[in-house]
């Protein structure tokens, strides 16, 4: 049997208990952004250390951090080899509204050929299928093809800065010839993807006041500031109803897309734009309707309103005009853009635009730029030709519309290829109830990237 074939038996026959194995580490709440599940981020982490040990990971260890804790481990082969930095994240997003979960979000369940859980697709899932390829690799040959080094974080669905602080802090650990990525999906269960761009991000808060205290409305309304009111003009002012975005600053610094791209976004051959629609539950998009769909998703800014905070807004009427008011605000940016600068944008476009008669504060909650990456290397070409096997396509490369912020600072820092292969699909509900990622794909996913890690042998330049 050729190595190939050993790694494909291996991962076939015990298919099951890695499953199980993935069951066991969802079960864990490991919800960053709720204080209240500290505890339970830490376990998590504390789950992957002894995973990474039981597969033979000579180092593996917790690195306590001012926020959640990362995982590092390390798996030293042959200096001759390439290094691969593989990273993800341990933690996952609230599960809120939780009565629309068709079972518990901490009780992953098996169903219908999929895996029901918060974190199943992101991103436990997805680092489970790379552990799995890392332990058929030391089961079947006692060792791993390359040098392994691994990075798993635990906030960063919050946004948070410790990842980013030991990246700067520690470019010698983290030094590497390559770094995989397994956190983003694919165009759909028969068309494989590879990602070349994630779009930055910048979240922000905009609190607005008004009167010293809460007023009545019929005493008052007619002369007394409303800072609920005030956030929904600045807001309309800031982004109109054909979706344009007015910060003056931003629509000159938007990079050009290639003709090829411009086309394959014009033609949409692999007819997303309706899958879009099916995904959405709509029949009619919004936004900047001169631009390609997949260009708005993969290319353009986008200014969205998360969340407006103030007032009244309970079972029942009462007549209030709020003294407060806050609304959660983020862009998404080119990767080219860096997005504190955009804050500074962000702030001269609400001071110009903000009614008269109310203070504000704009917070720049979190920051992470964007990348772009040239796929033309051999390491993404590795991953496309262990993509092509598995999956008997050639992948696409697209454009992905959200963010993974520390790839950003893997390019800056280690300035190596980013291979950003991640195996969802559209319908994980990510973030959302009934989170779910395909037991399909979950096998693919670990073959590929089994045979990718025996790929890159020898790759070293
Ligand atoms: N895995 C996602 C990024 C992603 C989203 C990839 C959609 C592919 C499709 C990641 O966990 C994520 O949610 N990132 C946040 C980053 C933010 C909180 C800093 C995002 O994009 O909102
Ligand atoms: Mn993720
Ligand atoms: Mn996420």
């Amino acid at each position: 049997m050729d190595s190939q074939a050993k790694l494909n038996n291996y991962l076939n026959e015990n298919f099951d208990r890695i499953v199980s194995m993935l069951q066991e580490w969802l079960t864990i709440p490991s919800i960053s952004t709720l204080p209240e599940h500290a505890g339970d981020v830490q376990r998590a982490a504390q789950w992957a250390v002894e995973r990474l040990s039981a597969i033979g990971f000579p180092e593996a260890r917790i690195v306590s951090t001012a926020g959640h804790p990362l995982v590092y481990a390390e798996w030293q082969v042959d200096s001759q080899q390439p290094t691969l930095l593989i990273y993800g994240h341990y933690d996952v997003q609230p599960v809120d509204p939780v009565h629309e979960w068709s079972s518990p979000p901490f009780q992953p369940t098996l169903r219908d050929g999929y895996i029901y859980g918060r974190g199943a697709s992101d991103d436990k899932g997805q680092i489970m299928l790379v552990l799995a390829a890392l332990e058929a690799w030391a089961e079947t040959n006692t060792t791993q093809p390359v040098n392994v080094k691994i990075l798993l974080e635990g906030e960063e669905e919050a946004g948070g800065a410790a990842v980013g602080d030991y990246v700067l802090n520690h470019p010698e650990t983290l030094r590497a010839d390559a770094v995989l990525i397994c956190d983003t999906h694919m165009v759909n269960a028969g068309q494989p993807s590879l990602i070349t761009s994630l779009r930055g991000i910048l979240y922000t808060e905009i609190a607005v006041s008004g009167a010293k205290t809460d007023l009545h409305s019929g005493s008052y309304g007619g002369v007394a500031p409303n800072p609920l009111h005030a956030l929904c003009l600045l807001i309309s002012r800031l982004k109109s109803e054909d979706g344009s975005i007015h910060i003056p600053q931003l629509a000159s610094a938007i990079p050009a897309a290639s003709l090829t791209e411009k086309q394959f976004w014009q033609e949409d051959p692999l007819h997303i734009q309706k899958e879009l629609l099916v995904e959405m539950g709509v029949n009619k998009m919004v936004g900047e309707t001169s631009y390609p769909p997949l260009e708005r998703i993969g290319l353009r800014p986008t200014l969205e309103v998360h969340g407006i905070r103030g007032g009244f807004s309970g079972e029942g009427a009462k007549t209030v005009i709020p003294a407060r008011a806050v609304a959660k605000v983020s862009l998404r940016l080119p990767a080219n853009l860096d997005p504190n600068e955009v804050f500074g944008w962000l702030l001269q476009a609400v001071q110009s635009n903000m009614p008269a008669g109310y203070q504000f504060h704009l917070s720049n909650l979190h920051a992470g730029k964007g990348i772009s990456v040239n796929p033309d290397n051999p390491y993404i070409r590795a991953a496309a030709e262990a993509v092509e096997v598995i999956f008997g396509t050639l992948p696409v490369f697209m454009r992905e519309g959200g963010s993974i912020p520390i790839a950003a600072l893997f390019d800056e820092v280690l300035q190596v290829p980013i291979v950003l292969l991640g195996f969802g699909l559209p319908g994980d509900r990510v973030h959302a109830p009934n989170e779910n990622f395909s037991l399909d794909q979950f096998r693919k996913g670990m073959k590929t990237v089994a045979d990718f890690l025996g790929r890159i042998r020898h790759s070293k330049p």
